[in-house]
């Protein structure tokens, strides 16, 4: 899977079908992302949710996991040089091992994985956030409107054609995440309710 060809157009693309959509929802739970919070951004695209979280929140740093050396590069061109030391950027595919985090964000990114490797990455992904940390995860729903499916099944031909995602349909992310004993705890529709962006928290469970 190779995002590289596509990034320098990939945020033209998406707001020319999505609109403001595409950024409102993904700015919309940022606020919530504590002082000081070590945040996990994964498969965090061109970069400017970067731009938007630091606008809202001075005191978080960031770990950037991409797997496009391509979208790395645009990412760094907008960091400010005030905010460098705030960010370190991973370019891998791998979720990272090692540390737990406060926060971590897939926006459109569960979307590229069949079911089973999804949950996989679900599972590992919960695994290095906190107890009572929050997950801010958006992406897209199929509610069954005809528009949807047809809108669903055109992303998946052209990122199949282009790069070379390996779904080939919406994994069942929310189930997938509530099977994991993520609890939603807010929720936005966009997009006359395709985009969904919602806020996890990982529970901590009292040992019984
Ligand atoms: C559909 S784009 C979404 C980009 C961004 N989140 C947005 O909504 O604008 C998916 C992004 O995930 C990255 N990606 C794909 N597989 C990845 C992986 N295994 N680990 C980290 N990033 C990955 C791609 O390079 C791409 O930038």
């Amino acid at each position: 899977m190779s995002f590289d060809r596509i990034a320098p157009v990939y945020d033209t693309l998406s707001r020319l079908v999505y609109g403001k959509s595409m950024v409102a929802s993904q700015r919309h739970f940022l606020a919530a992302i504590s002082s000081h919070a070590t945040v996990l951004i994964i498969g965090g695209g061109t970069g400017w949710i970067v731009q938007e979280l630091f606008a809202v929140n001075s005191t978080c740093s960031v770990v950037y996991v991409e797997a496009s050396q391509e979208m790395i590069r645009q990412t760094e061109k907008k960091i400010k040089p005030k905010d460098a030391s705030r960010i370190r950027f991973v370019w891998s595919e791998e979720i990272p091992v090692g540390a737990v985090y406060d926060c971590i964000i897939t926006n459109f990114f569960l979307d590229l994985f069949s079911e089973q490797h999804a949950s996989n990455r679900i599972h590992q992904i919960k695994n290095i956030l906190k107890e009572d940390g929050c997950w801010i995860v958006t992406d897209f729903v199929d509610e069954g409107r005809w528009w949807q499916k047809i809108l669903l099944k055109s992303m998946y031909i052209f990122f199949r054609t282009l790069s070379k995602i390996e779904a080939t349909s919406l994994p069942p992310w929310r189930l997938q995440l509530e099977r994991e004993g993520l609890r939603r705890k807010a929720s936005q529709k966009f997009y006359h309710g395709f985009i969904e962006s919602s806020l996890y928290v990982h529970v901590h469970k009292p040992l019984t």
